[in-house]
Formats: C-alpha cells, structure tokens, sequence
C-alpha cells in the first residue's frame, strides 16, 4: 500500500484501550513514515509513579498535580519515560487515577500540542497514542484511528506478555484490573476514552499485528 510522502497526514492519533494493540500500531505507522512516535500513556504513568515516589497520594488533586508539573519535558525528550518500572500495574493503575484530575490532564496537554506540532528530530509528523489523542490532543490530526478489542482477548494478550516477561500473574486479576481500569477510563468527566466522530475503528480482536497495520495503511493511503 502507497502512501505519498507529500500528501500524507502529518498528526496521526491511535486512541484505545490497554492492550488493544494501539501502542503496536503506533510504533510501527511512525517507523514506517519516518515520524516521531509519543506514547502518550507514559506521560500519565510518569506523573502516577512520580506521586507515588514522593510519597503522594495519585487520587489527590494537589499531590498529582505537583508531580505534573514536576515532569521535565528536557529530561523526557532525554529518555526518561524509557524507565521500565512505567511499564508495570503499579505505575497503570497510577496513572488511570491522575488521569482523572482535569488540572493534571492540563499540564499535559501543552506537552502533547507541542510535540505534534514539533516532532522532535526533525521529523515529518507525529504519530500520538493514547485515550483523547483524536478527540482532545489534536482534533484536527490528519487520521486517527480508534483501536479496541474484547476485554477477554485484551486481558489475555496483557497476562501472557507478563508471563513472558517472568512475572508471575493471574489471569482472573488481568482481567478484573483492566476492566476497572476501562470503567475508570470511560465514565470520568474530562476527556473520557471514546473514538473520535472522525476516527477509523480497527477490531483488533481477530486480528494479528500485520493486518491490523494493512487495514491502518490503507486507511492513511486512501486520505493521501
Ligand atoms: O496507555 P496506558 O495503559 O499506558 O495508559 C495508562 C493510563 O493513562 C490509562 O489507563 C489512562 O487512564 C491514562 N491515559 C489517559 N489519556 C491518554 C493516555 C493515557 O487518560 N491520552
């Protein structure tokens, strides 16, 4: 599938929830067009591991908020969401209660208009993944695409990448985390998980890596 380097959409936004697939999606469209890739996600982990560092409470407004503004957008275009403790449940499970603060969400927002306005190393665009990218981040990206799946399939994927990972884990626990974590993530009052008007909804639910990607190539190819 071509897609005209000219003509392609310079904001790319994969919104969706944990473990659909959108972060594979994500990476793999901004290798492929050369654009840089925000893992928006990270972000929120940042501030939920950073207030539980300093021993703050992340369902409080001023702890949260304090850790937001503590994040270094220098030390983060460094490498600092690169720490691998971000990946774990405890950093999620953070950062799905931060997320609902709306000053915390503020903090971040700038961060997040700026990078796709200014892909770092001077990049063509941007590709941003996370819950609002389409809807909130940037509503005039030019795709965006709203990646899901069954709980069940994605609660899976999640359980068998942490025994790969030599974690011990419980799939019944998965399961009932990341359905919290979707109930959270879709009832708070700012900036819910929900796909943009605009947006191209891929099931991931049958679906393997590569025909997800084909499926969002062609969808960029057909805007371009
Ligand atoms: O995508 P990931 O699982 O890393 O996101 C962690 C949490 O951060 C989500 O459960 C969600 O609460 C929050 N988040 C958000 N908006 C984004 C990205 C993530 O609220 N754009």
């Amino acid at each position: 599938m071509n897609v005209n380097p000219a003509t392609a959409p310079r904001v790319i936004t994969v919104d969706g929830p944990a473990g659909s697939g959108k972060g594979t999606l994500a990476r793999r469209l901004a290798r492929h067009l050369g654009y840089a890739h925000l893992d928006t996600g990270k972000l929120y982990r940042a501030v939920g591991l950073g207030t539980l560092r300093s021993g703050g409470d992340p369902a409080a407004p001023a702890d949260a908020v304090t850790a937001a503004k503590a994040l270094d957008p220098g030390a983060i275009a460094g490498g600092s969401l690169e720490d691998p403790e971000l990946t774990g449940d405890r950093a999620a499970s953070a950062a799905s209660k931060v997320a609902a603060i709306p000053e915390v969400r503020e903090v971040l927002l700038s961060f997040q208009r700026d990078f796709a306005a200014n892909p770092p190393g001077d990049a063509a665009g941007a590709v941003l993944d996370g819950r609002d990218t389409g809807t909130v981040v940037c509503p005039d990206a030019g795709a965006k695409f709203y990646v899901t799946a069954r709980v069940e399939e994605r609660a899976d994927r999640r359980h068998k990448e942490l025994l790969g990972r030599g974690e011990t884990s419980i799939y019944a626990r998965v399961l009932a985390d990341m359905k919290e974590r979707d109930v959270r993530d879709s009832t708070r009052a700012v900036a819910p998980l929900k796909p943009a008007d605009d947006a191209r909804t891929i099931d991931t639910s049958d679906l393997d890596a590569d025909a997800v990607f084909a499926v969002a190539l062609e969808h960029i190819a057909s805007l371009s």
